[in-house]
């Protein structure tokens, strides 16, 4: 597990950004985390007290490279819908190589996400940014969303211990998030699953999550969405 400090300043509270893995004492993770060792193991979202599983995707440090060496505008973007049940179909839609390595060791994650959700297709969304599109704690109103990080900080996340969910929406991250919080962040070609609100019972328990800050000498953030509205 990497950690480090973190001041905060936005928020005024002294964060510490980790990611939730190996050599880590179950005791202290948080409880609504489920960290997988297999992709199979992220349809154990579906227990209503998990709202985020975590799978570490072995990429092959060739690729990483590749990916942390290219030119930001070489980075490729784009929008695809496949049917859930053919996303191997993916590969014939990118030319790029590393885009389609990357997408050929994600095939098995994607698989079970599609096992997660009840639609026919995915929307898959290959996207880089500079900004922080959602700097607010929030929940997402959908099922499950799948997110993967290849370049740039990820996600950032909450243990549900430490969020006030009565502030969520009300523009106050101070609000919403406890004093002495620990807010997490997947680490980069971690595959995660985030549970939204309009899973049954899910009211009230989505994941409280957030778009990552882009500092200048992250330069930019390249990652993977897909829905299955
Ligand atoms: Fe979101």
């Amino acid at each position: 597990m990497h950690s480090e400090q973190h001041q905060d300043v936005y928020e005024s509270v002294t964060a510490i950004l980790c990611d939730a893995r190996g050599g880590v004492d179950n005791n202290v993770l948080p409880t609504n985390l489920l960290l997988a060792d297999s992709p199979d193991e992220l349809l154990a979202l579906r227990a209503p007290d998990k709202n985020i599983s975590i799978f570490s995707w072995a990429a092959p440090t060739e690729l990483r490279e590749a990916v942390a060496s290219r030119m930001p505008a070489d980075l490729i973007t784009g929008r695809w819908r496949v049917p859930k049940h053919a996303s191997e179909t993916l590969l014939e839609l990118v030319d790029d190589q590393v885009t389609r390595s990357i997408m050929a060791g994600l095939l098995p994650a994607i698989a079970a996400y599609s096992q997660l959700v009840h639609g026919t297709h995915l929307e898959v969304s290959l996207e880089h940014t500079r900004e922080q599109p959602c700097p607010l704690f929030h929940v997402d109103r959908l099922s499950y969303r799948l997110l993967c990080t290849f370049r740039g900080p990820g996600t950032q996340w909450l243990d549900d211990r430490f969020v006030h969910r009565r502030f969520l929406g009300k523009g106050s991250n101070q609000r919403i998030v406890r004093y002495g919080a620990n807010i997490y962040e997947v680490d980069r070609f971690d595959v995660c699953v985030l549970k939204g609100e309009s899973v049954p019972g899910g009211y009230r328990r989505g994941i409280v999550h957030r778009s990552p800050p882009v500092s200048p000498c992250d330069g930019t953030r390249w990652y993977l969405r897909i829905d299955c509205p």
